[in-house]
């Protein structure tokens, strides 16, 4: 089994499929919208924070147990830790990727729709206009759901490929496009007038907004972005090679993460704060607040305002299929391998299922009937993974790491068997996954469910 399984090509398709999982919604969607409702730079402050002190050391203990056992993520655990128990642990990453897959696919569709919606000049009109168009679109029965779908099985036709002529190539096609993309617009809006003061909310930290709360949610942030505790990391580590660097490749991938995410930030708010509206409304930021925010902005010159909102939805649409693409993968490794189907059937029963979910995610966009906690499914969904299950599955891992499993395989891993040339960064790691990342997420975890 082992030598049949894919493998990445080279170092750079590492990195970039890597940070192609980790770039997505969470970046350009989710991360502007938290900073806009929690006091701009002060909540980057705490998620470089949570990125630097969890992060990291989360990240390269995933690689240290996927690069390690070259399997996928429920045979990983179990094999590294030398019992079939912690198994579960890559059960629950499998389990939590599907669920975002399901829910992450409907915005993704959104996406698409909106894509479509500005090459056609459809989203021209005054700020009513834009908030019934969403409204109407997303508490649609039909539409939205055929495009979540749509984009499951996008999805699915790079899986079937394979790991180095589907992941591996669209993430090295798709990668450097959507950098550009987002550097071309980050310099029209910052050279709007009146963009300074976008610019400002973004690196000037307002800290009378911090709380528990937001730490709270610079952490769900920090590991959904990173895709931490979804046993992503852990199988795509599992096509690494044994020369990679899994600090250097881990510190790599979340800055490259990083960046992206204060781009983001970067395009946004000047274009926003140019033309008065805060950039505060929560998730509907880019479907609502941004089509009349680039019209507006761009009124001097309304072909550029049109240019530059079909790149942004095409922005949106890659970041998302190289994310949905490693969700996929995750599930895709473990049928095939533990069922010993082929991989084109294996994806198959992830497409199905996952599109069944997506199906009522995107039902219960704006409609009564299809709650849960009082939630709607979708936020019921995003809520349950970002703040519960990936927290759980990163403080599993940390504890296996740092407590359970052999001392010199960890060392091995880490320092590729003493040659990598990362050895001295070899304790703090140690430390931060023995103490810091268990005991923070724990805390957080206990805060959440109000034990403390
Ligand atoms: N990291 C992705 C993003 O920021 O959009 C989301 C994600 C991808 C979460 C893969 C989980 C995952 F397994």
């Amino acid at each position: 089994m082992k030598n049949d399984r894919g493998n990445f090509g080279s170092k750079l398709g590492i990195v970039l499929a890597t940070a192609g999982s980790a770039v997505g919604l969470g970046n350009v969607w989710r991360f502007p919208f938290m900073t806009g409702q929690n006091g701009g730079a002060a909540f980057i402050i705490v998620y470089l924070g949570c990125i630097l002190l969890l992060g990291i050391p989360g990240m390269v203990s995933e690689f240290i147990v996927g690069r390690h056992s070259q399997a996928n993520a429920a045979r990983a655990y179990a094999t590294f830790a030398r019992g079939k128990a912690w198994g579960l642990v890559g059960i629950l990453g499998i389990l939590t990727s599907s669920i975002i897959l399901g829910f992450y696919a409907v915005v993704a569709g959104w996406c698409l729709q909106y894509l479509g919606a500005s090459a056609m000049g459809r989203l021209k009109g005054d700020n009513t206009f834009v908030l019934n168009y969403f409204q109407q679109f997303s508490s649609d029965p039909v539409k939205p759901a055929v495009l979540g779908v749509v984009f499951i099985l996008i999805t699915h036709f790079v899986i079937v490929r394979g790991v180095k002529d589907g992941i591996e190539r669209v993430s090295k096609l798709l990668m450097p496009l959507l950098f550009i993309l987002l550097l071309i617009i980050v310099v029209a809006s910052c050279s709007l007038p009146g963009a300074g003061k976008g610019i400002e909310f973004l690196l000037r930290p307002d800290f009378s907004k911090l709380s528990s709360q937001v730490f709270l949610e610079a952490l769900g942030q920090a590991f959904f972005s990173l895709s931490l505790g979804t046993a992503c990391l852990c199988t795509y580590a599992s096509y690494f090679t044994r020369h990679t660097n899994l600090l250097q490749s881990a510190g790599q991938i979340a800055m490259v993460d990083f960046l992206i995410a204060v781009l983001s930030g970067l395009m946004i708010f000047p274009a926003a704060f140019s033309v008065g509206v805060l950039p505060d409304s929560g998730p509907s930021l880019i479907f609502i607040t941004l089509p009349n925010v680039f019209q507006q902005a761009f009124a001097f010159m309304p072909a550029l305002g049109y240019v530059i909102s079909i790149m942004f939805y095409a922005l949106l649409v890659f970041a998302a299929l190289t994310s949905t693409i490693s969700m996929h993968e995750i599930g895709t490794a473990f049928f095939t391998e533990e069922l010993k189907l082929k991989r084109n059937r294996a994806a198959w029963i992830l497409t199905i299922a996952c599109s069944v979910l997506a199906v009522f995610c995107s039902l219960s966009v704006g409609k009564a009937d299809l709650q849960v906690m009082g939630r709607s499914l979708m936020d019921f969904c995003d809520f349950l993974t970002a703040q519960v299950m990936l927290p759980t599955g990163a403080m599993l891992t940390s504890i296996l790491v740092g407590w359970c499993a052999s001392k010199q395989l960890v060392r091995d891993e880490f320092t590729n068997h003493e040659t990598s040339g990362v050895k001295s960064f070899y304790p703090y790691y140690l430390f931060c996954v023995r103490y810091v990342v268990p005991i923070f997420i724990l805390l957080i975890l206990m805060h959440q469910f109000g034990v403390i």
